[in-house]
């Protein structure tokens, strides 16, 4: 797990440039911690700041590098804005064009490859041949201790918490959480969830080793690979894993949309969803980890909704 002591200066370093996210009641037991109103609408520039305001200024000099589905992309490219840093991003070619949008906004520079070829390109360390500073989006421990702020905002705005429930790709945001949970109060269970369209976590870890899987799935921030190093992490760290059917994932958007009035993309709707399948009664916060969706998928979801009532 990532030391505590690690998590709190992250999430200190981070603290000035991302938001306290609020917690928003759905019922008296069970609150939504708003992640999609980060700056860039995931929960990545938690991360992302915690890492590069660690950098010597030479490795800032050669600016950054990342790899991502979409949502890192934002946030590094966001953050190299804010620090005046040149950036790359490599990023899947069939990602949603708000998500490449959002890369362009703060002025970074794309490389699409597709989906087999961005995972090669990790496989094999391809940022070792490359000028910049590579910041890995979900493997790097102090990106996931910055992850880990948002644990740490938990405790504080929940006293009572005993469950959170956490979208789980890579394993970055989830790797983070947990230890600081764990640490701080290890009574707390802490939940994974990943879609049955891309459940590599949980078939991973049943295999005991990382497993490829394709993705078929809308969300689309989970599809990273899985890394040996997390996959021990999660482990360890995570108590219970849900796999929400990939079906209702969309569904979840409208809903969410007209009952909590948040617009969480498909990986971000994944804890939302979890709920069904989860007993009722821990007191219980819910990550909504990012909100950059296609606006077609969320009028489809809407469009659907108001088809069943
Ligand atoms: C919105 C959203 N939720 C969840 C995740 C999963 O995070 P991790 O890869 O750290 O498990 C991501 C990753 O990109 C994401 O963009």
């Amino acid at each position: 797990m990532i030391p505590i002591e690690r998590i709190q200066a992250a999430a200190e370093r981070a603290a000035p440039n991302v938001l306290r996210t609020p917690l928003l009641p759905l019922d008296e037991r069970t609150h939504l911690k708003l992640e999609c109103l980060q700056p860039t609408g995931s929960f990545k520039v938690r991360g992302f700041f915690a890492r590069a305001l660690q950098l010597t200024a030479e490795e800032r000099a050669r600016g950054l590098l990342t790899v991502s589905a979409g949502n890192a992309a934002a946030a590094c490219s966001y953050v190299a804005n804010r620090l005046g840093l040149r950036c790359r991003v490599v990023m899947y070619e069939e990602a949603p064009e708000l998500k490449k949008d959002n890369v362009r906004r703060w002025g970074a520079v794309p490389i699409f490859l597709t989906h087999d070829a961005v995972h090669r390109w990790l496989q094999d360390r391809g940022w070792e041949s490359e000028p910049e500073t590579f910041i890995h989006p979900f493997a790097d421990s102090e990106v996931m201790a910055g992850h880990g702020g948002a644990g740490l905002e938990l405790l504080e705005q929940l006293p009572g918490l005993e469950r959170v429930v956490v979208p789980v790709g890579g394993g970055g945001l989830a790797g983070g959480i947990a230890s600081a949970l764990k640490a701080l109060r290890p009574s707390v269970r802490v939940v994974g969830v990943q879609s049955s369209g891309y459940p590599s976590m949980t078939e991973s870890l049943a295999a005991g080793r990382p497993l490829e899987l394709e993705a078929h799935t809308i969300a689309d921030g989970t599809t990273a690979p899985v890394d040996a190093t997390n996959l021990d992490l999660l482990q360890e760290a995570v108590d219970d894993w849900v796999t929400v059917p990939e079906e209702r994932l969309k569904p979840k958007i409208g809903e969410l949309a007209a009952r909590g009035k948040v617009v969480a993309e498909g990986a971000g709707v994944l804890g939302y969803a979890a709920l069904d399948q989860l007993e009722w009664g821990p007191l219980t916060a819910v990550i909504i980890s990012g909100g950059n969706l296609a606006p077609a998928l969320l009028a489809e979801s809407l469009v659907q909704l108001t088809r069943q009532r």
